[in-house]
């Protein structure tokens, strides 16, 4: 190594592949940034109550609930399952659905409003896919129980 420094010609070789390194390494940020923080998932929660309130199949299953709760909570949870610096302090998602009994066809219209909430509040494609993919693993804590 010390050899190869000493020719002048690598020199500034080396120094360019350790500064892309470098830059690669502070690429990786958490899927939280990704998303744009919480200004950016809360414009998204926001967003995602009026689609369910003008979506008569999920509506149905709010007639009840204390939406300024459940806007915090998402927040917080989205907020925590994306690597965010939040603690999730709402009811695990197996209690708060159980009873409920979504099925498989309310569960992907949720899901479909999620994806065009986020696409209403500008998040970029790559941090949607990902925020999609950790929630489509909640799936059997949610439908039909
Ligand atoms: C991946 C999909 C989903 C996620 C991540 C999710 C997440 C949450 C969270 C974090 C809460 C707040 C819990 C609390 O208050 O402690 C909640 C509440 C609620 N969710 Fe979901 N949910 C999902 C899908 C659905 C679907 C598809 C429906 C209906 C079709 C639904 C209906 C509800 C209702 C009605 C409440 C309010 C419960 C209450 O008022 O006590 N959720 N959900």
């Amino acid at each position: 190594m010390m050899k190869l420094l000493t020719r002048p010609y690598l020199t500034p070789l080396l120094l360019s592949l350790l500064i892309s390194a470098c830059a690669g390494m502070g690429n990786q940020s958490s899927l939280y940034q990704q998303l744009g923080g919480q200004p950016a998932i809360d414009t998204m929660v926001d967003r995602l109550i009026v689609l369910h309130a003008q979506t008569p199949e999920i509506q149905q299953y709010f007639e009840q609930s204390n939406l300024q709760r459940f806007r915090d909570k998402l927040s917080e949870f989205i907020c925590f399952i994306s690597d965010g610096p939040c603690e999730y302090s709402g009811d695990s998602m197996a209690l708060t659905h159980g009873g409920m009994y979504i099925s498989d066809r309310e569960f992907n219209t949720g899901v479909d409003l999620m994806i065009q909430a986020m696409d209403d509040s500008g998040i970029s494609l790559s941090a949607r896919n990902q925020l999609l993919a950790r929630l489509a693993r909640l799936r059997s804590d949610i439908i039909e129980q």
